[in-house]
């Protein structure tokens, strides 16, 4: 077997700029044990398209305003998806609600980024929000999908200080330059077999994870 043939196969699915799929892109480069075989979006066009091509990884693009309701684009994101036949699926800034037949398929293979210290602050503008409530912390959580949104076990959380004079942006900035070592760092976990979902919680080499993982 070559050593292609050995690492675990990844989709990634996006819907915009693709800047954490630059850093998964980047870690296959410098000998993470996961390769890309594919790069999904729902919207044509978008920057994260390029960064896959530029990288020659195969790309499609299922546009969700093309279809008349989520289960029947949920349906051809998952024929596009088994088409590449991936051990594991990775949402990186992919912003759809999946129905529940969709993630049932893909149960304790799908993994998704979230700008925030889940379980607060799920959902959208998350920055925003957390410097409305005063937080003195923020930051990203990579969690296992489930149907809930934003509600799945999460496996491990990047933390940021919030500085007194933040706007929504530089607190955004900061969070992101998070995300881009932590994502990568917890696909590696999984391709080297020491994540895994059962009984609705993370079990982390062998032993089930009471609390996130502090990176
Ligand atoms: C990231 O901050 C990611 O955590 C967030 O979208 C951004 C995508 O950036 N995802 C969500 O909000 C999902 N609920 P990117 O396209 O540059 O990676």
């Amino acid at each position: 077997m070559t050593e292609t043939q050995q690492k675990t196969s990844v989709v990634v699915l996006v819907s915009g700029s693709g800047t954490n799929l630059q850093a998964l892109i980047d870690a296959t480069a410098n000998g993470a044990p996961f390769e890309i075989r594919g790069v999904i979006s729902n919207r044509p066009g978008v920057r994260g398209l390029e960064r896959a091509t530029t990288a020659d990884i195969p790309t499609r693009v299922i546009d969700h305003t093309e279809f008349p309701d989520r289960a029947s684009f949920d349906a051809a994101l998952a024929e596009a998806i088994d088409a590449f036949t991936p051990d594991l699926i990775v949402l990186a800034g992919f912003m759809r609600i999946l129905t529940q037949a969709f993630v049932d398929r893909f149960a304790g293979r799908m993994l998704n980024i979230h700008p925030s210290l889940l379980p607060a602050f799920q959902g959208l503008h998350t920055h925003r929000r957390a410097l409305e409530a005063g937080m003195r912390e923020h930051g990203a959580s990579v969690h296992f999908v489930t149907a809930e949104l934003d509600g799945g076990p999460v496996i491990a959380q990047a933390r940021v200080a919030v500085e007194q004079n933040d706007s929504e942006s530089s607190l955004a900035v900061r969070v992101l330059q998070r995300e881009h070592e932590l994502l990568p760092k917890v696909v590696g976990w999984f391709a080297g077999g020491r994540l895994a979902l059962r009984d609705e919680r993370v079990w982390f080499d062998g032993q089930a994870l009471e609390t996130p993982i502090q990176c």
